[in-house]
């Protein structure tokens, strides 16, 4: 039986990923799976309990006793909900705390062994639409359909600061900026899995797309994707 396609979306921040991986999975009915969020919950119970960041053996230890699970909306619509053992996260992990302090967390081998294994359980069999730095390149290497998503510097800057505002942070430009700068360079340069186009990925650069015109060009591949598979993917 056909399973459904198995989607990946990965590329440096604030360069539309999850913007387009939530419309792509809510038009095909596929489960969206944000891996970035299981980095940024670990990284809060991190902050929280001042673990020093640079100590990958207490990182490690903190994983292996850490349980993090993404769970389905519970309103048609709804944000997926972030629990880290077993409290509602959702809104805290996307603090400038956390974004200053992530990367520095997801470069630890041990912590990515532990969430690559679940991400891989949660894409099961497939229908998935999944977003990050390796999900094209590590997590799921034989996916149907690869997207490396990019945009300028300033754009995915601007991107950034106009998100925080919104969700009521105080933030300068700078900041993010600063920010943005250091964690494409931890992402890019770290010893596993660091973010890379993955073999075969089709690039799509948002700077001059709306979100409509991104979603749309992505969701015209996946459909042309969808005619090779048969009728079973649902992506038409
Ligand atoms: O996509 P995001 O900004 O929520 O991701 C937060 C951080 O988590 C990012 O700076 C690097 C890390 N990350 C990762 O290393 N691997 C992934 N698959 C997803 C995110």
């Amino acid at each position: 039986m056909d399973k459904g396609l198995r989607i990946t979306v990965d590329g440096p921040a604030g360069a539309g990923k999850s913007t387009a991986a939530k419309a792509i999975a809510k038009r095909l009915g596929y489960l969206y799976i944000d891996t970035g969020a299981m980095y940024r919950a670990l990284t809060l119970k991190a902050v929280h309990q001042s673990v020093d960041l640079s100590d990958e053996e207490a990182l490690d230890r903190l994983a292996a006793g850490t349980d993090v699970r993404l769970a389905r909306p519970t309103r048609p619509g709804g944000p997926y909900r972030v629990i880290l053992d077993g409290e509602d996260v959702t809104e805290a992990i996307r603090s400038p705390q956390v974004n200053a302090a992530v990367s520095q967390v997801a470069r630890v081998p041990g912590v990515r062994a532990g969430m690559v294994d679940r991400q891989r359980e949660m894409a099961g069999d497939g229908r998935v639409v999944m977003d990050g730095r390796d999900t094209g390149t590590n997590v799921l290497p034989d996916a149907e359909i690869k997207f490396y998503l990019t945009a300028s510097f300033d754009t995915r800057v601007d991107r950034r600061y106009q998100e925080q505002r919104r969700r009521g942070f105080e933030v300068d430009r700078e900041a993010v900026a600063r920010d943005i700068a250091q964690r494409d360079e931890i992402d890019s340069h770290r010893a596993v899995s660091p973010l890379r186009k993955a073999p075969g990925a089709i690039e799509v650069d948002s700077t001059a797309l709306t979100i409509d015109q991104m979603v749309e060009e992505m969701l015209e591949i996946c459909r042309r994707a969808a005619d090779d598979q048969g009728p079973a993917s649902g992506a038409r």
